[in-house]
Protein backbone atom coordinates (compact mmCIF):
# COMPACT_ATOMS: atom_id res chain seq x y z
CA UNK A 1 0.00 0.00 0.00
CA UNK A 2 1.53 3.17 -1.23
CA UNK A 3 0.28 6.77 0.53
CA UNK A 4 -0.25 9.90 -1.70
CA UNK A 5 -1.51 13.60 -1.11
CA UNK A 6 -4.94 14.54 -1.37
CA UNK A 7 -7.73 17.40 -0.79
CA UNK A 8 -10.46 15.81 0.77
CA UNK A 9 -13.32 17.97 2.31
CA UNK A 10 -12.84 17.53 5.90
CA UNK A 11 -14.91 18.44 9.23
CA UNK A 12 -17.16 21.54 9.11
CA UNK A 13 -16.56 21.42 5.45
CA UNK A 14 -13.22 22.83 5.15
CA UNK A 15 -10.82 21.70 1.96
CA UNK A 16 -8.21 19.92 4.10
CA UNK A 17 -4.57 18.48 2.87
CA UNK A 18 -3.87 15.58 3.74
CA UNK A 19 -2.00 11.69 3.30
CA UNK A 20 -3.80 9.05 2.11
CA UNK A 21 -3.85 5.28 0.70
CA UNK A 22 -3.69 5.23 -2.58
CA UNK A 23 -6.66 3.19 -4.82
CA UNK A 24 -5.01 -0.24 -6.00
CA UNK A 25 -6.58 -1.65 -9.44
CA UNK A 26 -9.92 -3.04 -9.42
CA UNK A 27 -11.24 -4.71 -11.82
CA UNK A 28 -13.09 -2.67 -14.47
CA UNK A 29 -11.42 0.51 -12.90
CA UNK A 30 -8.38 2.32 -13.97
CA UNK A 31 -6.05 3.61 -11.32
CA UNK A 32 -5.05 7.02 -13.39
CA UNK A 33 -1.67 8.77 -12.37
CA UNK A 34 -2.87 12.44 -11.90
CA UNK A 35 -0.54 15.55 -13.23
CA UNK A 36 -2.99 18.21 -13.07
CA UNK A 37 -6.34 18.61 -12.18
CA UNK A 38 -9.22 22.06 -11.76
CA UNK A 39 -11.06 23.65 -9.52
CA UNK A 40 -14.90 24.53 -10.21
CA UNK A 41 -17.64 26.47 -8.61
CA UNK A 42 -19.07 23.44 -7.67
CA UNK A 43 -15.93 22.94 -5.12
CA UNK A 44 -16.48 26.07 -3.51
CA UNK A 45 -20.39 25.75 -3.17
CA UNK A 46 -19.14 22.00 -0.89
CA UNK A 47 -16.79 24.13 1.16
CA UNK A 48 -19.94 26.09 2.03
CA UNK A 49 -21.83 23.32 2.83
CA UNK A 50 -24.03 24.43 -0.20
CA UNK A 51 -23.90 21.01 -2.34
CA UNK A 52 -25.95 17.84 -1.91
CA UNK A 53 -24.17 14.24 -0.69
CA UNK A 54 -21.48 15.91 1.20
CA UNK A 55 -19.55 13.22 2.49
CA UNK A 56 -16.76 13.92 4.88
CA UNK A 57 -13.28 12.79 3.93
CA UNK A 58 -13.99 12.40 0.36
CA UNK A 59 -11.59 13.40 -2.00
CA UNK A 60 -12.41 16.88 -3.78
CA UNK A 61 -11.93 17.58 -7.53
CA UNK A 62 -14.13 16.74 -11.11
CA UNK A 63 -11.89 17.53 -13.29
CA UNK A 64 -8.32 15.70 -14.02
CA UNK A 65 -5.69 14.68 -16.76
CA UNK A 66 -3.15 11.47 -16.36
CA UNK A 67 -1.24 9.05 -17.73
CA UNK A 68 -2.30 5.40 -17.80
CA UNK A 69 -0.95 2.53 -19.24
CA UNK A 70 1.78 5.00 -20.54
CA UNK A 71 -1.09 7.14 -22.38
CA UNK A 72 -2.38 11.24 -21.15
CA UNK A 73 -6.03 10.73 -20.78
CA UNK A 74 -8.70 13.11 -19.53
CA UNK A 75 -11.60 12.09 -17.21
CA UNK A 76 -14.99 12.56 -17.77
CA UNK A 77 -16.54 13.51 -14.55
CA UNK A 78 -20.25 13.24 -15.72
CA UNK A 79 -21.25 9.76 -13.88
CA UNK A 80 -23.52 7.11 -14.66
CA UNK A 81 -25.71 9.79 -16.84
CA UNK A 82 -28.41 6.95 -18.00
CA UNK A 83 -29.76 6.04 -21.21
CA UNK A 84 -31.60 9.02 -21.82
CA UNK A 85 -30.23 12.33 -23.98
CA UNK A 86 -32.73 14.72 -22.97
CA UNK A 87 -32.04 14.08 -19.31
CA UNK A 88 -29.70 12.37 -16.67
CA UNK A 89 -30.61 9.09 -14.73
CA UNK A 90 -31.38 8.78 -10.86
CA UNK A 91 -27.65 7.07 -10.13
CA UNK A 92 -25.83 10.73 -12.34
CA UNK A 93 -23.29 12.46 -10.33
CA UNK A 94 -20.48 14.11 -10.54
CA UNK A 95 -17.16 12.92 -9.83
CA UNK A 96 -15.34 14.49 -6.68
CA UNK A 97 -17.47 13.75 -3.24
CA UNK A 98 -19.23 11.62 -2.22
CA UNK A 99 -16.91 9.36 -5.24
CA UNK A 100 -13.64 10.20 -4.53
CA UNK A 101 -11.87 12.59 -6.84
CA UNK A 102 -9.12 14.26 -8.89
CA UNK A 103 -7.45 16.66 -6.33
CA UNK A 104 -4.69 13.99 -5.44
CA UNK A 105 -2.14 12.07 -6.77
CA UNK A 106 -4.11 8.96 -7.80
CA UNK A 107 -8.09 7.70 -8.58
CA UNK A 108 -9.34 4.49 -9.44
CA UNK A 109 -12.05 5.49 -12.17
CA UNK A 110 -14.34 3.20 -14.02
CA UNK A 111 -12.28 2.40 -17.52
CA UNK A 112 -15.59 4.20 -19.55
CA UNK A 113 -15.00 7.69 -18.11
CA UNK A 114 -11.24 7.96 -19.63
CA UNK A 115 -10.65 9.68 -23.34
CA UNK A 116 -7.61 10.19 -24.66
CA UNK A 117 -6.14 13.67 -24.39
CA UNK A 118 -6.70 16.28 -27.13
CA UNK A 119 -3.39 16.61 -28.56
CA UNK A 120 -3.03 20.23 -29.01
CA UNK A 121 -3.24 20.77 -24.99
CA UNK A 122 -1.01 20.68 -22.58
CA UNK A 123 -1.62 18.08 -19.47
CA UNK A 124 -2.60 21.54 -17.25
CA UNK A 125 -5.08 22.94 -20.03
CA UNK A 126 -6.29 19.40 -20.29
CA UNK A 127 -7.55 19.20 -16.52
CA UNK A 128 -9.23 22.87 -17.43
CA UNK A 129 -11.45 21.50 -20.16
CA UNK A 130 -14.18 18.82 -18.79
CA UNK A 131 -16.58 19.82 -16.80
CA UNK A 132 -16.93 23.39 -17.64
CA UNK A 133 -15.92 21.86 -21.63
CA UNK A 134 -18.88 19.92 -21.57
CA UNK A 135 -21.21 22.16 -19.36
CA UNK A 136 -20.87 24.92 -21.81
CA UNK A 137 -21.46 22.46 -24.76
CA UNK A 138 -24.48 20.98 -23.80
CA UNK A 139 -25.95 24.91 -23.16
CA UNK A 140 -25.00 26.36 -25.80
CA UNK A 141 -25.19 23.62 -28.87
CA UNK A 142 -27.26 20.68 -27.29
CA UNK A 143 -29.88 22.86 -25.28
CA UNK A 144 -29.98 26.42 -26.96
CA UNK A 145 -29.04 24.99 -30.66
CA UNK A 146 -26.95 27.97 -31.14
CA UNK A 147 -25.76 28.42 -35.25
CA UNK A 148 -23.38 30.48 -37.30
CA UNK A 149 -24.12 33.74 -37.60
CA UNK A 150 -26.51 34.04 -34.52
CA UNK A 151 -26.38 36.81 -32.05
CA UNK A 152 -25.24 35.31 -28.39
CA UNK A 153 -24.44 36.90 -25.31
CA UNK A 154 -22.67 35.23 -22.30
CA UNK A 155 -23.18 36.12 -18.66
CA UNK A 156 -20.66 36.64 -16.35
CA UNK A 157 -17.59 36.13 -19.19
CA UNK A 158 -14.75 35.79 -15.62
CA UNK A 159 -16.62 32.03 -14.66
CA UNK A 160 -15.07 28.50 -16.03
CA UNK A 161 -18.00 28.06 -17.87
CA UNK A 162 -18.95 30.91 -19.72
CA UNK A 163 -15.34 31.49 -20.94
CA UNK A 164 -15.72 27.96 -22.77
CA UNK A 165 -19.22 28.88 -24.21
CA UNK A 166 -17.78 32.29 -25.40
CA UNK A 167 -14.80 30.36 -26.98
CA UNK A 168 -17.35 27.60 -28.30
CA UNK A 169 -19.54 30.09 -30.00
CA UNK A 170 -17.07 32.36 -31.48
CA UNK A 171 -15.53 28.80 -32.99
CA UNK A 172 -18.85 28.19 -34.04
CA UNK A 173 -19.06 31.67 -35.91
CA UNK A 174 -21.34 33.52 -33.79
CA UNK A 175 -21.48 37.28 -33.35
CA UNK A 176 -20.88 37.09 -29.43
CA UNK A 177 -21.21 39.34 -26.81
CA UNK A 178 -20.35 39.34 -23.38
CA UNK A 179 -21.05 40.60 -19.34
CA UNK A 180 -18.90 41.04 -16.51
CA UNK A 181 -18.01 42.80 -13.62
CA UNK A 182 -14.56 43.54 -14.29
CA UNK A 183 -13.80 45.85 -17.53
CA UNK A 184 -10.65 44.15 -17.89
CA UNK A 185 -12.12 40.88 -18.06
CA UNK A 186 -14.64 42.01 -21.24
CA UNK A 187 -11.13 43.58 -22.55
CA UNK A 188 -9.78 40.30 -22.55
CA UNK A 189 -13.08 38.54 -24.38
CA UNK A 190 -12.86 41.33 -26.87
CA UNK A 191 -9.17 40.21 -27.79
CA UNK A 192 -10.58 36.81 -27.89
CA UNK A 193 -13.06 37.32 -30.33
CA UNK A 194 -16.30 38.96 -28.48
CA UNK A 195 -17.91 41.75 -30.11
CA UNK A 196 -18.21 43.82 -26.69
CA UNK A 197 -19.25 43.76 -23.10
CA UNK A 198 -21.25 45.21 -20.79
CA UNK A 199 -20.67 45.80 -16.72
CA UNK A 200 -23.65 44.73 -15.41
CA UNK A 201 -22.71 45.72 -12.21
CA UNK A 202 -23.73 49.44 -13.98
CA UNK A 203 -27.31 50.76 -13.44
CA UNK A 204 -29.08 50.63 -16.42
CA UNK A 205 -27.05 48.46 -18.50
CA UNK A 206 -29.08 46.71 -20.21
CA UNK A 207 -30.88 49.05 -22.12
CA UNK A 208 -27.53 50.15 -23.74
CA UNK A 209 -26.62 47.16 -24.18
CA UNK A 210 -29.98 46.34 -26.04
CA UNK A 211 -29.95 49.48 -28.08
CA UNK A 212 -26.34 48.30 -29.04
CA UNK A 213 -26.40 44.98 -30.15
CA UNK A 214 -29.99 44.69 -31.10
CA UNK A 215 -31.24 41.97 -28.84
CA UNK A 216 -29.99 38.44 -28.98
CA UNK A 217 -30.67 34.92 -30.26
CA UNK A 218 -29.01 33.36 -27.49
CA UNK A 219 -28.14 33.79 -24.05
CA UNK A 220 -25.85 31.27 -21.92
CA UNK A 221 -26.32 32.83 -18.11
CA UNK A 222 -24.86 31.12 -14.99
CA UNK A 223 -25.90 33.50 -12.75
CA UNK A 224 -29.87 33.58 -12.63
CA UNK A 225 -30.48 36.58 -9.75
CA UNK A 226 -32.04 39.81 -10.42
CA UNK A 227 -30.62 40.03 -13.78
CA UNK A 228 -32.83 37.09 -15.05
CA UNK A 229 -36.40 39.18 -15.98
CA UNK A 230 -33.76 41.61 -17.97
CA UNK A 231 -31.97 38.69 -19.99
CA UNK A 232 -35.73 38.05 -21.02
CA UNK A 233 -36.17 41.40 -22.47
CA UNK A 234 -32.80 40.94 -24.51
CA UNK A 235 -33.87 38.30 -26.11
CA UNK A 236 -35.07 38.58 -29.83
CA UNK A 237 -38.59 36.73 -31.08
CA UNK A 238 -37.65 33.26 -31.18
CA UNK A 239 -34.94 33.65 -28.49
CA UNK A 240 -33.69 30.82 -26.52
CA UNK A 241 -32.01 31.69 -23.24
CA UNK A 242 -29.65 28.30 -21.66
CA UNK A 243 -29.10 28.71 -17.64
CA UNK A 244 -26.55 26.28 -15.68
CA UNK A 245 -26.06 27.81 -12.57
CA UNK A 246 -27.39 30.48 -9.91
CA UNK A 247 -24.46 31.99 -8.69
CA UNK A 248 -26.54 35.49 -7.79
CA UNK A 249 -29.54 33.58 -6.72
CA UNK A 250 -33.13 32.66 -7.02
CA UNK A 251 -34.80 34.54 -10.46
CA UNK A 252 -37.77 36.98 -9.29
CA UNK A 253 -40.99 37.02 -11.31
CA UNK A 254 -40.69 37.15 -14.85
CA UNK A 255 -43.51 38.79 -17.61
CA UNK A 256 -45.47 35.74 -18.74
CA UNK A 257 -46.63 37.36 -21.43
CA UNK A 258 -43.23 38.66 -23.20
CA UNK A 259 -42.57 34.93 -22.56
CA UNK A 260 -45.18 33.71 -24.80
CA UNK A 261 -45.52 36.22 -26.99
CA UNK A 262 -41.66 36.25 -28.02
CA UNK A 263 -42.01 32.44 -28.15
CA UNK A 264 -38.97 32.44 -25.87
CA UNK A 265 -37.41 29.47 -25.07
CA UNK A 266 -36.12 29.37 -21.28
CA UNK A 267 -34.11 26.11 -20.82
CA UNK A 268 -32.32 24.66 -18.04
CA UNK A 269 -28.69 22.52 -18.93
CA UNK A 270 -26.63 20.27 -16.21
CA UNK A 271 -23.78 18.48 -17.45
CA UNK A 272 -24.04 16.40 -20.45
CA UNK A 273 -24.45 13.51 -21.64
CA UNK A 274 -21.27 10.98 -22.48
CA UNK A 275 -21.97 11.51 -26.01
CA UNK A 276 -22.20 15.47 -25.31
CA UNK A 277 -18.71 14.98 -23.60
CA UNK A 278 -17.57 13.35 -27.01
CA UNK A 279 -19.01 15.81 -29.16
CA UNK A 280 -17.20 18.47 -27.27
CA UNK A 281 -13.94 17.09 -26.94
CA UNK A 282 -14.21 16.72 -30.88
CA UNK A 283 -14.90 20.25 -31.59
CA UNK A 284 -12.35 21.56 -29.37
CA UNK A 285 -9.84 19.20 -31.05
CA UNK A 286 -11.52 20.11 -34.52
CA UNK A 287 -11.04 23.81 -33.80
CA UNK A 288 -7.83 23.58 -31.56
CA UNK A 289 -9.78 25.20 -28.84
CA UNK A 290 -7.47 26.06 -25.64
CA UNK A 291 -9.26 26.66 -22.83
CA UNK A 292 -7.76 29.75 -20.78
CA UNK A 293 -6.01 29.02 -17.15
CA UNK A 294 -6.61 31.51 -14.92
CA UNK A 295 -3.87 30.91 -12.37
CA UNK A 296 -2.02 27.70 -11.76
CA UNK A 297 -1.33 26.83 -8.03
CA UNK A 298 0.15 23.49 -6.22
CA UNK A 299 -2.42 21.06 -4.39
CA UNK A 300 -0.23 22.26 -1.23
CA UNK A 301 -1.82 25.89 -2.15
CA UNK A 302 -5.44 25.21 -2.62
CA UNK A 303 -6.42 27.06 0.46
CA UNK A 304 -5.37 29.94 -2.22
CA UNK A 305 -6.61 29.02 -5.31
CA UNK A 306 -10.48 28.50 -3.79
CA UNK A 307 -9.95 31.91 -2.44
CA UNK A 308 -9.61 33.51 -5.30
CA UNK A 309 -12.46 31.70 -6.92
CA UNK A 310 -14.47 32.36 -4.14
CA UNK A 311 -14.12 36.18 -4.67
CA UNK A 312 -14.84 35.99 -8.45
CA UNK A 313 -11.13 37.48 -9.36
CA UNK A 314 -10.64 34.01 -12.01
CA UNK A 315 -11.15 35.05 -15.72
CA UNK A 316 -11.03 31.45 -17.25
CA UNK A 317 -9.55 28.08 -14.98
CA UNK A 318 -7.81 28.03 -12.12
CA UNK A 319 -5.91 24.40 -12.38
CA UNK A 320 -3.69 22.82 -10.16
CA UNK A 321 0.36 21.55 -10.79
CA UNK A 322 0.37 18.37 -9.45
CA UNK A 323 4.45 18.11 -10.02
CA UNK A 324 4.51 21.03 -7.91
N1 LIG B 1 -25.49 22.76 -13.96
C1 LIG B 1 -24.24 22.39 -14.17
O1 LIG B 1 -23.97 21.37 -14.74
C2 LIG B 1 -23.15 23.31 -13.77
C3 LIG B 1 -21.85 23.07 -14.24
C4 LIG B 1 -20.86 23.99 -13.93
C5 LIG B 1 -21.16 25.08 -13.13
N2 LIG B 1 -22.42 25.23 -12.63
C6 LIG B 1 -22.73 26.42 -11.81
O2 LIG B 1 -22.57 27.55 -12.66
C7 LIG B 1 -22.02 28.65 -11.93
C8 LIG B 1 -20.71 29.09 -12.58
O3 LIG B 1 -19.77 28.03 -12.44
P1 LIG B 1 -18.22 28.24 -12.81
O4 LIG B 1 -17.49 27.03 -12.35
O5 LIG B 1 -18.11 28.70 -14.22
O6 LIG B 1 -17.91 29.43 -11.80
P2 LIG B 1 -16.82 30.54 -11.73
O7 LIG B 1 -15.67 30.17 -12.61
O8 LIG B 1 -16.59 30.78 -10.28
O9 LIG B 1 -17.58 31.80 -12.37
C9 LIG B 1 -18.48 32.59 -11.69
C10 LIG B 1 -18.67 33.88 -12.49
O10 LIG B 1 -20.01 34.27 -12.35
C11 LIG B 1 -20.10 35.63 -12.70
N3 LIG B 1 -21.14 36.26 -11.92
C12 LIG B 1 -21.24 36.36 -10.58
N4 LIG B 1 -22.33 37.08 -10.26
C13 LIG B 1 -22.94 37.43 -11.43
C14 LIG B 1 -24.10 38.18 -11.78
N5 LIG B 1 -24.86 38.73 -10.85
N6 LIG B 1 -24.40 38.32 -13.09
C15 LIG B 1 -23.62 37.78 -14.06
N7 LIG B 1 -22.51 37.06 -13.79
C16 LIG B 1 -22.18 36.90 -12.49
C17 LIG B 1 -18.73 36.26 -12.43
O11 LIG B 1 -18.27 36.79 -13.68
P3 LIG B 1 -17.36 38.12 -13.78
O12 LIG B 1 -16.12 37.78 -13.01
O13 LIG B 1 -17.12 38.27 -15.25
O14 LIG B 1 -18.15 39.24 -13.19
C18 LIG B 1 -17.90 35.06 -11.96
O15 LIG B 1 -16.58 35.10 -12.44
C19 LIG B 1 -21.86 28.14 -10.49
O16 LIG B 1 -23.00 28.53 -9.75
C20 LIG B 1 -21.80 26.63 -10.64
O17 LIG B 1 -22.18 25.95 -9.48
C21 LIG B 1 -23.41 24.39 -12.95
Amino acid sequence: MSSMKAVIIGPGNVASQTQMIAPEAVKGHAVVQLTASALNHRDVWITKGQYPGIKEGAVMGSDGCGLYRGKEVILNPGLAWGLSEACQGDQFRVLGVPDNGTFADFISIPEEYLLPKPVHLSCLEAAALPLAGVTAYRSLISRAKAKAGERVLVTGIGGGVALMAMQFAVALHCEVYVTSSDQEKIKKAVSMGAMEGALYTDEGWHNDFLNKSGGFDVIIDGSCGSSFPLLLKMLRAGGRLAFYGATAGSIPPINPQLVFWKQLSILGSTMGSPSDFQEMVDFVTLHSIVPVIDQVFSLQDAGAAFRRMAEGRQFGKIVFDHSI
